[in-house]
């Protein structure tokens, strides 16, 4: 049916008409690059552009609709898009946060209320999920993703996309996802934004690529193609990443987008002048171009030269009005553009209570020692540091739609919940950053992001440590604001800001309990506080229901579960660091550490783990027990262990899987996640956790990239994070 849709409405367009199709702008917010379209209006009636994005509401999207579909010749809808990433309005934690859930059912619930909300507002295309597998804490990008774990991020893909698109796109509710960056963003050189990205075949199948496998396979809509390159080439102009892998291999049926700008970049990554690049964009699978106008302004010419064919156009455009077609488009142009579910939905009381359901689960707690957390609802604190008492700074990076004006401030948040039962003395006590030339790039386009306060620095830190003095116990509210992760924020010192980590200094030195509640787009160096601190609760960027949220981890009304999913450094020298790495010709263990794979001035362990977190509780783990040790062909192997709530809360635990294969024909990494369980104990409860094992499980790609497992011993390891588990050894044979 929608072949012959589409076939018929393709007969009757122009070679201009097509090309509009595959020219994508933006209107008004939403920048993140140089150039903005001009012209919009005109060229919109001329039937020259196939989707806007930068606009929300039912008054702006009816209003752009309107001239496409009363004013051009063929009457083709627009497709509007928009950068909803972790929200519309109400605003979840940032992915980073999210993904420390390892709750797949309220990533989707967040997708879901995100789809909601965005089509109440007339979008129908939301860039998001980011999928980038990212190493490297100094690329402010990794916020975005859910860490650096291929198999991990490609469950959190699949929940996402699910909730985003539900079971038709054509659903007043749903929404098209687009799958970025396609491919290997999380992969720059040096953390640094945009930089190259170069790396084996095998590392990109293995540890790279799985995750857009897995959105591939989970129905994703639309994929965007990424800035960097790919073994050389532009990831946009790639035609074995946008044609032979993403289609041919994975049977991806979608269209794909370039990221802004991104044809036009590939004359500075060095492919030839605009016509040249957009042909070879055009050519190498990719259907629409964002923003940078080179479809437009070159393809007629380049197929006048027979620098591309008109079949090459043609397939673009069905792609792009096949989008059009699944999500409705067709049939109801302003499909969901209505004013009373725009009025009902957004930051709707039930979302928002979704939010701080949702925020509290991504929180998680690094240290805390002699029970510091929970606080008891009663006494004083002192609540200190720039993130206190500060809305703007709640929600995080990327929230184009969102109002940080709507947050919970934590200062809110804890009074909303204990009320006058707990005497606050509040201080600042620091600037988010003290370094001018820092401060300036973090309120890029003029705007007052972070400022100054009209108080010196020593006063502003007396303040705190009067604050304090006063008080049973410090919490101090300190971290990374919001313009210090995301897009075009990367770090080349990865600590909390020297003004906040001298106030903390001067608190540490009092001898009270001191409490550190961090915000961080990514993970940070700690070493210093957790050396200091009593307790490090970790709060990412949590969003709208922010201090609501943390006055309840705080107080005990809701007890901390959260996991990393990402490897947090002891300093940046060890970056790039992630737990499944490979073990070398020269492993370190333990003893004696000259010509061996380590540093003369540091460990070799991270600070925390990948999949660290603690609880109010404490869990113990038993052995690790196997159905059977030795197994054939498609035999399916049950490992099992007992977990038990040693502790005084109930409390949620993540029992994770991770299996190790020590022979091989390649050289494997030293654990790989292969699956988790979340469950619930009360104190004194104990449950037997157990995984099912088959040999998918033990697959991986050889050096013919063939995807396979091969026979021998295996080592499954059961645990609360990926150092500390429980093993047993199993052999597989064929
Ligand atoms: O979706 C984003 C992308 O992640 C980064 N560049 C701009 C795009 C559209 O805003």
């Amino acid at each position: 049916k929608m072949n012959t849709f589409v076939s018929g409405l393709m007969v009757k367009m122009t070679l201009d008409e097509k090309i509009g199709q595959l020219n994508l702008v933006t209107i008004g917010a939403a920048t993140t690059g140089s150039v903005v379209n001009k012209g919009v209006e005109e060229k919109m009636k001329q039937g020259a552009i196939g989707g806007v994005f930068g606009i929300w509401g039912v008054k702006n999207t009816r209003e752009i609709q309107d001239i496409a579909v009363k004013n051009t010749r063929l009457h083709i809808p627009l497709i509007f898009g928009l950068d909803v990433i972790h929200g519309q309005h109400t605003i979840f934690p940032i992915p980073l946060g999210m993904s420390a859930t390892w709750d797949l059912g309220l990533i989707k619930q967040s997708a879901q209320i995100a789809a909601k909300e965005a089509t109440a507002e007339g979008l129908n295309w939301v860039y998001s999920p980011m999928v980038d597998i990212a190493r490297d804490p100094r690329w402010g990008r990794i916020s975005e993703g859910s860490g650096e774990d291929p198999w991990y991020g490609g469950q959190v893909a699949k929940a996402m996309i699910h909730g985003y698109q539900g079971s038709s796109m054509k659903s007043n509710d749903a929404v098209m996802a687009c799958v970025k960056h396609f491919a290997l963003y999380g992969g720059a050189e040096a953390g640094r934004e945009y930089n190259t990205v170069d790396m084996s075949r095998i590392k990109m199948y293995q540890d790279y690529l799985p995750p857009y496998k897995a959105a591939v396979d989970a129905g994703a809509g639309s994929f965007m193609s990424s800035f960097n390159t790919v073994d050389g080439i532009p990831a946009t102009g790639n035609q074995w990443l946008l044609t032979d892998v993403l289609r041919k291999q994975w049977g991806f049926k979608g269209f794909v987008v370039s990221d802004y700008t991104a044809v036009n970049e590939m004359e500075s990554h060095g492919l030839g002048d605009l016509q040249t690049v957009s042909a070879l964009a055009l050519k190498a699978g990719l259907d629409m171009d964002m923003v940078g106008e080179g479809f437009l302004l070159t393809l007629k010419k380049s197929l006048a030269q027979g620098k591309v064919t008109r079949a090459e156009i043609d397939l673009a455009c069905r792609r792009v009005l096949e989008a059009k077609y699944k999500l409705g488009l067709f049939d109801n142009p302003y499909k969901s553009m209505d004013e009373a579910k725009e009025s009902k939905e957004v930051l709707s009381a039930e979302n928002r209570t979704a939010a701080r359901n949702i925020s509290k689960h991504s929180f998680v707690l690094l240290k805390n020692d002699a029970q510091t957390l929970p606080l008891k609802k009663g006494g004083s604190i002192a609540l200190v540091g720039p993130l206190a008492d500060n809305q703007r700074d709640m929600l995080g990076t990327w929230v184009v739609a969102g109002e940080w004006q709507k947050s919970i401030s934590v200062m809110q948040g804890i009074k909303n919940l204990v009320g006058d039962n707990v005497k606050i003395n509040y201080a600042k006590g620091a600037n988010i950053t003290d370094d001018a030339a820092f401060m300036e790039r973090l309120n890029y386009f003029g705007q007052q992001l972070v400022t100054l306060d009209k108080k010196p620095v020593d006063e502003l830190i007396e303040d705190a440590v009067d604050a304090a003095k006063k008080s049973d116990v410090i919490v101090a509210v300190v971290g990374e604001s919001q313009s210090m992760s995301g897009e075009s924020s990367s770090r080349s010192d990865i600590d909390i800001p020297e003004s906040q980590k001298n106030m903390l200094k001067a608190l540490a030195k009092l001898g009270k309990p001191l409490v550190i509640v961090l915000f961080n787009g990514r993970p940070l160096t700690l070493t210093w506080e957790d050396a200091h601190a009593s307790a490090i609760l970790d709060v990412w960027a949590p969003g709208t229901e922010a201090g609501n949220a943390i006055a309840d981890v705080l107080f005990g009304d809701y007890n901390p579960a959260g996991k990393i999913t990402a490897t947090f450094p002891r300093s940046v020298g060890q970056i790039p660091i992630y737990y499944n790495h490979k073990n070398t010709g020269r492993p370190y263990t333990s003893g004696p550490t000259k010509f061996k794979s380590n540093y003369l001035d540091i460990s070799n362990d991270p600070l925390y783990p990948f999949g660290y977190g603690l609880s109010y509780t404490t869990f113990s783990y038993g052995d690790v027990k196997l159905s059977k040790t030795k197994l054939k062909g498609n035999e399916t192997l049950t490992a099992t262990v007992t977990v038990s709530n040693t502790g005084k809360y109930a409390g949620e635990e993540v029992v994770q899987l991770y299996i190790s294969d020590p022979v091989a024909s390649i050289s494997r990494s030293v654990k790989e996640l292969k699956n988790f369980k979340k469950i619930s104990l009360q104190p004194g409860e104990q449950k037997e956790v157990s995984f099912a094992i088959t040999t998918e499980d033990l697959k991986f790609y050889n050096t013919q990239l063939k995807y396979d497992w091969e026979p021998g011993g295996f080592i499954v390891q059961i645990g609360t994070n990926s150092r500390d588990t429980h093993q047993a050894s199993v052999w597989w044979g064929k």
